[in-house]
């Protein structure tokens, strides 16, 4: 079904020097990952995910928390980048290409982007794929397989959690700071897959508009960026984004 572009869209983005692009759970449902509030699937379906991502549970029981990490690690080991994801790469070369910039910023924890080619990626929430010391702070790349439930850190021997942000924690302040430049720069700003319930990552798309720039968002449902935006593309990402890609590459 071929999709509506508005043309006021392509123009700008053809004539863009600097596009910024927030993806949130809904660009890797494709993928068969689950988004963050559709219901859960499987053996989680009793727990609500804010009851799990905070480091309250953590503290509460770092076995279930770590094994619900273990059950997202091991469901997003077998996902594959969808359309989507290759889009949003492909887009990024072909603004190089003419000197302009595409910054990528994810809540997704996924690696997805990174696995689809995306280069210049922010990950506001962090990485599933990563791991750090609950009571340290510090990375571990591999630890003792003894049977500890959570694995203990090889540095202090604290406990080991995954390296994303949970509810109640602060985004790292880096990345936090280079997707509001990047927002508050661009002259077309993307909002795909997110539901823009959780801040600060749901004020970049407005941050963008204050600043001026032309937002487009791609959502097969509303949000409450959708009121909002320049332009509003109603589909799922992965057929949404090839299709502007290529609509682009048409002159
Ligand atoms: P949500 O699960 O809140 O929202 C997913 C969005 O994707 C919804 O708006 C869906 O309509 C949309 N969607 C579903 N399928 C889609 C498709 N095929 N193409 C495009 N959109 C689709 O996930 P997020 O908005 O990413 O944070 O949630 C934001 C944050 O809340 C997560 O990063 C996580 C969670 O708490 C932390 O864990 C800190």
């Amino acid at each position: 079904m071929p999709i509506g572009l508005p043309a006021e869209l392509l123009v700008a983005l053809r004539r863009a020097r600097r596009v910024a692009a927030l993806t949130g759970a809904g660009v890797s449902a494709e993928s068969g990952v689950p988004t963050f509030r559709d219901a859960q699937t499987g053996l989680w379906s009793q727990y609500r995910p804010e009851a799990l991502a905070t480091p309250q549970a953590f503290q509460r029981d770092p076995k279930l928390v770590w094994e619900w990490y273990a059950w997202r690690r091991e469901l997003v080991g077998r996902a594959r980048p969808n359309p989507g994801h290759l889009a949003l790469a492909e887009f990024e070369r072909r603004l190089a290409q003419r000197g302009a910039v595409f910054t990528l910023i994810t809540q997704n924890v996924d690696g997805l982007h990174a696995q689809a080619g995306s280069q210049n990626l922010i990950e506001l929430h962090g990485n599933l794929q990563r791991t750090k010391c609950f009571d340290c702070g510090r990375p571990a790349e591999t630890w003792a397989e003894d049977g500890s439930v959570p694995p203990r850190c090889p540095a202090c021997g604290g406990r080991l959690r995954p390296d994303v942000v949970w509810f109640n924690e602060a985004l790292p302040p880096e990345a936090l700071t280079a997707a509001f430049e990047a927002a508050q720069a661009c002259d077309v700003f993307l909002s795909v897959g997110t539901s823009g319930l959780v801040e600060p990552a749901a004020s970049l798309p407005f941050e963008a508009l204050r600043r001026g720039a032309v937002v487009a968002e791609v959502n097969p449902h509303e949000t409450p960026l959708s009121a909002h935006a320049t332009f509003v593309l109603v589909g799922p990402a992965g057929e949404v984004l090839p299709a502007l890609v290529q609509a682009l590459s048409r002159q």
